[in-house]
């Protein structure tokens, strides 16, 4: 029986379609490896929204020369959103001769066919750069993130964000019909998942391309209206799509949770105008304000990106603001990286000591909101979804709350996949440590 090994970089897109690569080679007979030496094939899903995802995995790919030597059977497999650039293949291909296939994001299905044709001729490349081509990407899924399923509600991104290779790497917006999504999605509940998470580049354009009138709040509507004990969340929002009627379907739903990732990236009208993101920073502070008055318990997390090209000290103070008024509880902050082919890597750069210093106060400052907001949830009793153990304290387990802050608590693995109620005891910057209340 053959054995494969998948290294997954990027977002949870990636890491979803690594199950379904793993669906396939299942489906084929391979069973999973943990570790490259044992492996008879070695995918490697790739990202290439910053350089340095790129060049880790150029780093990681360079390293398995010496394996492939030592087997030649060994089969190398890259596939993902680094293949989909422009020449990437051919120049993955010079650069790594040993690689036997490559594969674009839209031609995952055809791993299978090419695995049997490579046995016979050398190295093969099938990716797809016409970004408008629609292949079904509906694949058999091995799951593997245990109490938690994703569903791909769309693939694809329209917005061009200026500074973004997504839309260039995986094609225009296509939804998912709505019927299908809430049939894989009470399947899943009926196969004992508690977690449902819907997956899109700009969750809130579901349905823009679809001619039935289905939109994001009427998905969210019809799979809250599913019975079971379950939890729904989602990523990513856009602010300028992110709507008042889609905060009320979520502050009234029994299961969608209260946690928003709505990535604002900078807090500058002038920076928002030049990345294209299409909102204003009172735009972006209303539908915050709107979500708040909803719903008082949310969590809110954001992307926020320091160094993009002309990005002024004024500038970057008033990305410092904006996080003040919002008080995330979590944000994911970036270092502007140029890709090659967007607008914004032809406009003029920022230095690397000034990205430095930027990068160095925005987490601080972050930082410092989270552990404020950390200690406000000391005292309080939440419901939080046992999701795995923490390995990092011997007999605990960890889940997350609604507004999905992660909480550790003492408790044993057959606790996972259950709902408990948690007492907050303790709290150690974003970290939060609880005690179960006995019923
Ligand atoms: N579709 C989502 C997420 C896309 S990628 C959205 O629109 O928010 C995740 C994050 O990576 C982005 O939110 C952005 O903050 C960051 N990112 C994208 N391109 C980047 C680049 N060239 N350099 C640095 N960070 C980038
Ligand atoms: Fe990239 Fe913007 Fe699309 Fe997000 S919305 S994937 S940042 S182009
Ligand atoms: Fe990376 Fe592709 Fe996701 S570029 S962030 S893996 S969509």
């Amino acid at each position: 029986m053959y054995k494969y090994h998948i290294v997954t970089y990027g977002c949870q897109m990636n890491v979803h379609e690594s199950e379904k690569i793993a669906g396939m080679l299942v489906e084929l007979g391979y069973h999973a490896v943990s570790s490259p030496e044992e492996a008879d094939l070695i995918v490697f899903n790739t990202c290439c929204i910053r350089d340095t995802a790129e060049k880790r995995a150029y780093g990681n790919i360079g390293a398995l020369k010496p394996l492939k030597k030592k087997n030649p059977d060994l089969m190398i497999a890259v596939v993902g959103c680094m293949t989909q650039q422009k020449n990437a293949s051919n120049a993955l291909l010079s650069k790594f001769p040993f690689v036997d296939i490559v594969l674009g994001t839209n031609s995952l299905d055809q791993l299978p066919i090419l695995l049997q044709e490579k046995r016979q001729k050398g190295s093969l490349i099938r990716v797809n750069e016409d970004p408008t081509v629609d292949p079904s990407l509906e694949l058999p899924i091995y799951r593997t993130s245990g109490t938690n399923a994703w569903v791909n509600i769309m693939y694809g991104c329209n917005n061009f964000c200026t500074y973004c290779i997504v839309p260039y790497v995986r094609g225009r917006e296509r939804s998912r019909s709505l019927e299908e999504v809430v049939a894989d999605v009470k399947q899943l509940i009926s196969e004992g998942y508690k977690e449902i998470t819907l997956l899109g580049q700009n969750v809130d354009s579901y349905g823009h391309d679809l001619s039935d009138g289905s939109d994001f709040a009427t998905l969210l509507q019809r799979i809250d209206a599913l019975p079971g004990k379950y939890r729904v969340r989602f990523m990513t929002s856009h602010p300028k799509d992110f709507d008042r009627r889609t905060v009320d379907v979520i502050a009234s739903s029994s299961h969608i949770c209260h946690n928003i990732h709505l990535p604002v990236q900078a807090g500058s009208n002038d920076v928002l105008k030049r990345m294209n993101r299409k909102y204003t920073v009172e735009q972006y502070l209303e539908i915050v304000d709107y979500i708040k008055s909803k719903m008082p318990d949310v969590g809110i997390t954001s992307d926020i990106m320091i160094g993009f090209p002309g990005e002024s000290e004024a500038d970057f103070e008033s990305t410092c603001d904006l996080v003040k008024k919002v008080r995330y509880s979590n944000a994911f902050t970036f270092v502007y990286s140029p890709r090659k082919g967007t607008p914004a890597a032809t406009m003029e750069q920022i230095s690397a000591a000034v990205k430095k210093s930027r990068i160095t106060r925005l987490v601080q400052l972050q930082n410092d909101i989270t552990k404020e907001l950390s200690e406000g949830y000391i005292g309080g009793t939440y419901e939080v979804l046992i999701e795995d153990v923490n390995p990092k304290y011997p007999g605990t387990v960890c889940g997350r709350t609604d507004s999905g802050r992660l909480v550790t608590l003492t408790g044993s693995p057959d606790l996972i996949g259950s709902f408990l109620m948690v007492k907050i005891t303790k709290a150690r910057s974003a970290a939060l440590f609880g005690e179960m209340i006995k019923e």
